[in-house]
């Protein structure tokens, strides 16, 4: 499978499997059908609420010799109630219980916000913990401490801006090697693709496929005419067109699925590509959209806005 090289040449498989708002039902089977059509990065988080039972399907694809743990890339959140140089460890070894390993892959910060300890979704301003009194440095202390005991091999972030890791990065022992964002052909980021390039960071998109969310929105990235008509012309499917056009932007995607022909045919585009000309078209369709727009963070007289997260 292709593959995204780290700083010390450890190799992510470009496409994973993502598992956000995967029920727990369902997660297990869709783990286990995934790891068994060759999926080999399963992208998870304290915060979707399903750890034990991806945990169980990755015991499980163990068991019955699927896999080794080395042929896996897992990656795993850390929640935004564990902010702050001391509550990552604790954390981040509820994770490796939860999902049944002794070491992560990758580790990311969630999010740039946080919250008290104890809350999953905030709903009033004293919910929250300002910045300033949780700086990100501290967290990413936390986060290098990890990496200096190998609970994990790699750790970074998700949902920052440039300023926010140029803010880790003034002060980091060892640098932030990735940072997970919202990415598809409606919100390509390239002025953060940019800087993670030129800092020898990598990227993965997440919600990849545009979401589907929102049932309401008029956008649907997969109902583009753009899209479908490439994807009529390289017998593709619009949801393969999406996914190749980030892989082939040499960022990582993790398109989530409980069903198990939209599982294979997620990873089946890596058989496919895309030509020079359907990568320009495709490059025409970004309208900066976000499906993910962060304004769940906002609460009356709250510390954090989106704007904020976004653009600070
Ligand atoms: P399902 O689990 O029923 O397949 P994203 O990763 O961008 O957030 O998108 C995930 C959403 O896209 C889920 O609702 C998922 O539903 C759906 N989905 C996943 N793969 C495909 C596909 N190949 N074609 C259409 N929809 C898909």
């Amino acid at each position: 499978m292709t593959t995204l090289k780290f700083r010390n040449n450890d190799e992510m498989p470009i496409l994973g499997l993502g598992t956000f708002r995967s029920e727990p039902n369902e997660v297990y089977n869709a783990v286990l059908s995934a790891i068994k059509m060759g999926y080999r990065h399963i992208d998870c988080a304290a915060a979707y609420g399903n750890e034990k039972e991806v945990g169980n399907a990755i015991a499980e694809a163990f068991k019955q010799g699927l896999v080794t743990r080395e042929d896996l890339w897992v990656t795993s959140k850390l929640w935004n109630a564990s902010h702050g140089e001391e509550n990552v460890i604790p954390a981040l070894h509820q994770t490796l219980e939860d999902l049944q390993l002794e070491y992560l892959d990758l580790y990311l910060i969630h999010w740039p916000v946080a919250l008290k300890k104890g809350t999953e979704m905030p709903e009033k301003a004293s919910d929250f913990v300002p910045l300033s009194e949780v700086p990100l440095t501290s967290t990413w202390k936390g986060m290098e401490a990890a990496l200096e005991q190998g609970l994990t091999k790699h750790i970074g972030v998700s949902n920052f801006n440039e300023n926010q890791l140029k803010e880790i990065m003034a002060t980091a022992v060892h640098q932030p090697e990735m940072n997970q964002v919202e990415m598809h052909p409606f919100l390509q980021q390239e002025a953060l693709q940019s800087f993670c390039v030129q800092n020898d960071m990598l990227l993965t998109a997440y919600a990849p496929l545009g979401s589907l969310v929102d049932e309401n929105s008029t956008l649907r990235l997969l109902e583009n005419d753009s899209i479908k008509n490439i994807a009529k012309a390289r017998h593709m499917s619009p949801a393969q067109v999406a996914l190749a056009y980030t892989i082939q932007r040499g960022i990582a995607v993790i398109p989530k699925s409980t069903n198990k022909a939209r599982l294979l045919q997620n990873l089946e585009t890596l058989n496919h590509s895309l030509t020079e000309e359907d990568m320009a078209l495709l490059k025409d369709l970004d309208k900066e959209h976000r499906f993910i727009d962060g304004k769940f963070w906002e609460v009356d007289n709250g510390p954090y806005t989106a704007d904020s997260i976004w653009n600070a």
